[in-house]
């Protein structure tokens, strides 16, 4: 039997799993590591929390499972999207990675455009307007705020690019990542030399391009020591986490679709041909399948929200859960269901990192509506759940709107465990979602590459109809879907008439 592993290098920690060829798991392992926010709207990470995580749960997977590091033939990376990371000539680290939910670059946004000579031209060559979130935005504003940083910059990577450096050595990236940095002529699949031109960015300081399950290096003797891997171990491109996610579900064809809801939430479906929405609401990134796209629309806080709320104003749900020793979301789950449908006329718009899909709007905050003496914690929770849950249904409002009608709708995530936001989303969706039997989402989808590039599987399709298989799916019923709609009706109109007021706000 020959072994994977696949990383995810995520926002609240880094996950490593041990599979087998026939995609079940063997040994798992996960470290977390802190986020800071020096200023509201602003969010950044040590890519040093990245690779000691990664090394370390690499370690320890490789340790429990007993496996030899021998039959270990392949390492998949997954991870957070967009993240900054800038390095000198010696690869020592310049400053604090700014990550993708950060908010600062709405200046830089403006240039970016300009300089190109308009936002239809950017659409043109990188699928997407100018985002606060992407990579190119952040790379404009050290240019302008700590330009003797940007002058001893000799490398700019993405978050998993740097455990690949720190792994292999190689200065490596993938399609599907390498699409959000907003540097990628993305119907072309390789760096844009217009765009670098326009933005001034030496092309110099970028890693090369490969298709996902191409292999981009191997394990150094250094990395091997650290991590228990076998020097030579062959590492594959990966994907971003979502273009990872796709694949460990199986979403590799025209029709397929996903949500997952993590720290941000995401509606993402397959595209064989590429598909642009000319609004710029969704973004169409390179998917891990060779040769396809996907379009995907972004809830910036979707588990996030949920873990505001636990931790600003769930104490007691905490204290019960650990009485329980059961997870504090279980509990705010059991008491968001004693609340009815619209949460006794409360509304949350999930906006606390600003939002992507469909407003695009960097100032804009979150928000409850309707609040009364009479609320308790379970109509606030379920209120984030709803909330939560519209703005996703807005994502797949914007896919519809493009034509591309996913009959199949996935689920992963932190939020996909919960059975009660599941049946919230088939309600509220109107469309039946589906588990897979694995949840190990990203990390199995980047074990699949790894298989793939170790010819262990003759493509991604071929390795997913192997591996994947549906678990339970969750029938959306008509009723409660009416009822939602009453209150989304509602929820709709918030953005448009607050955003004024937004605006103001953050210019205060
Ligand atoms: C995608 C995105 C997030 C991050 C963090 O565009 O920004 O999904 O990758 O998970």
């Amino acid at each position: 039997m020959k072994y994977v592993i696949g990383i995810d290098i995520g926002t609240s920690g880094t996950k490593t799993v041990l599979f087998d060829e026939k995609g079940g798991v063997i040994a798992s392992s996960t470290i977390e590591y802190p986020m800071s926010q020096p200023k509201n709207g602003w969010a950044e990470q040590d890519p040093a929390d990245w690779w000691g995580a990664s090394a370390k749960t690499t370690k320890t997977v490789i340790e429990k499972s007993g496996v030899s590091p021998a039959d270990i033939v392949g390492v998949g990376l997954s991870g957070q999207m967009h993240g900054l990371v800038m390095l000198d000539e010696t690869n020592a680290v310049l400053r604090p990675s700014i990550i993708w939910c950060d908010q600062r670059t709405a200046a830089e946004c403006e240039d970016i455009e300009r300089l190109i000579g308009g936002r239809d031209e950017l659409i043109r060559i990188t699928a997407n307007p100018a985002l606060t979130g992407f990579t190119a935005s952040k790379i404009m504003w050290v240019k302008k705020n700590e330009p003797e940083i940007y002058e001893k910059c000799r490398h700019i990577l993405l978050p998993k690019d740097y455990v690949r450096l720190m792994l292999t050595g190689e200065y490596a990236t993938e399609v599907s990542d390498a699409s959000g940095m907003q540097l990628l002529d993305v119907p072309g699949r390789c760096w844009s030399d217009e765009l670098l031109d326009a933005l001034g960015i030496d092309k110099a300081l970028l890693a090369k391009v490969y298709e996902s399950p191409e292999i981009t290096g191997c394990v150094t003797e250094e990395a091997a020591a650290l991590t228990g891997l076998l020097p030579g171990t062959p590492v594959v491109g990966g994907a971003g986490d979502n273009a990872a996610a796709a694949i460990g579900m199986g979403v590799v064809a025209d029709g397929r679709a996903f949500t997952t809801v993590g720290t941000s939430g995401v509606v993402f479906a397959h595209t064989d041909k590429i598909t642009i929405d000319p609004k710029g609401r969704v973004h169409t990134f390179c998917c891990a399948v060779p040769g396809a796209w996907h379009v995907m629309g972004v809830t910036q806080a979707a588990g996030l929200s949920l873990r505001w709320l636990r931790d600003t104003v769930c104490g007691p749900e905490i204290a019960e859960a650990e009485k329980q020793d059961v997870d504090p979301y279980k509990i705010m789950d059991a008491e968001a269901a004693q609340s009815p449908i619209g949460a006794n006329r409360l509304l949350y718009m999930p906006y606390l990192m600003g939002e992507r899909t469909p407003h695009l709007d960097a100032n804009v905050r979150g928000g409850f509506v309707g609040l009364s003496a009479m609320h308790t914690r379970g109509d606030l929770i379920r209120a984030v759940l709803e909330g939560v849950s519209y703005s996703l249904k807005d994502c797949l409002g914007v896919l519809d709107g493009m034509g591309v009608n996913p009959g199949d709708m996935k689920i992963c995530g932190g939020g996909g465990k919960s059975p009660f936001w599941r049946q919230m989303l088939a309600d509220v969706y109107g469309v039946p979602v589906t588990r897979v039997l694995s949840d190990e989402g990203p990390a199995l989808g980047v074990a699949i590459l790894a298989m793939v590039g170790a010819g262990l599987y003759p493509s991604v399709k071929d390795a997913c109809d192997a591996i994947v298989k549906p678990k339970d799916t969750i029938p959306c019923d008509a009723a409660r879907h009416a009822e939602y709609m009453k209150f989304y009706e509602i929820y709709d109109k918030l953005y448009p008439a607050l955003k004024a007021e937004f605006d103001a706000l953050s210019a205060l």
